[in-house]
């Protein structure tokens, strides 16, 4: 299962890169504005900033919702480096802009997935990943893992070569749900992502080592 981060921040980026096991990052224009990243050619510079911290898939997301803007945008942010994926939102106009970057080998992430038929719409329309929301289903008294599990089956059962990346990770344990569920990627916040070290053992366990090096050492 590929690690993504889900920031903008690029010092969290960092970490999580000199740690050794990401691969890459997704954003939204959400987390851009978290970081104060404003301005069209702010924000290009702050993807290329990003794309030269790791060495995975970036997802950058259009913010125009007609098609002629989806297809502009695109073209643009694909054009700014090697490592950009084009995050498009799953609309009428999205799945056929997706469609259009798919036939001109432009990679795509299809965001705010949250039914099996939508998913079943962006691998129809050659999305590279398709992006389901877990924790906002969770929100609304969904189950947003079951999603995860349902989408895997039909991809699988269809062989469809959409990647399955689990977005709106909220915590540690949605992170090992998604690896159950057989995600392709998940997306996570930094601290689900390092709350996969944590054993109250490991703790103990280093505690009584150092401890018995010691006795014998000094
Ligand atoms: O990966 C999508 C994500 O950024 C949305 O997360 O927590 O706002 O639902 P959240």
């Amino acid at each position: 299962m590929k690690f993504f981060i889900d920031t903008a921040n690029l010092s969290q980026i960092k970490e999580a890169q000199d740690l050794g096991v990401l691969d890459g990052v997704t954003t939204n224009p959400s987390l851009m504005a978290k970081e104060g990243v404003k301005g069209q050619q702010n924000i290009l510079n702050h993807y290329k900033a990003i794309c030269e911290i790791v060495d995975g898939d970036v997802s950058a997301e259009v913010i125009a919702l007609d098609y002629e803007g989806m297809i502009t945008e695109g073209e643009i942010l694909s054009a700014l480096h090697p490592q950009i994926v084009v995050k498009v939102p799953i609309t009428k106009n999205g799945i056929k802009a997706i469609k259009y970057f798919s036939d001109k080998g432009i990679r795509t992430n299809c965001t705010l997935v949250f039914s099996a038929g939508q998913a079943l719409l962006a691998a129809k329309a050659g999305a590279t990943y398709v992006s389901p929301f877990i924790g906002r289903l969770d929100d609304i008294s969904s189950d947003g893992v079951e999603l995860i599990y349902k989408i895997v089956e039909m991809y699988n059962y269809y062989g469809y070569q959409t990647e399955v990346l689990a977005a709106s990770v909220r915590h540690t344990q949605h992170i090992l749900q998604c690896a159950e569920a057989g995600a392709d990627v998940i997306t996570a916040p930094l601290d689900a992502i390092l709350g996969l070290l944590n054993h109250p053992l490991t703790d103990s366990g280093l505690e009584k080592f150092l401890a018995d090096y010691k006795k014998v050492n000094g």
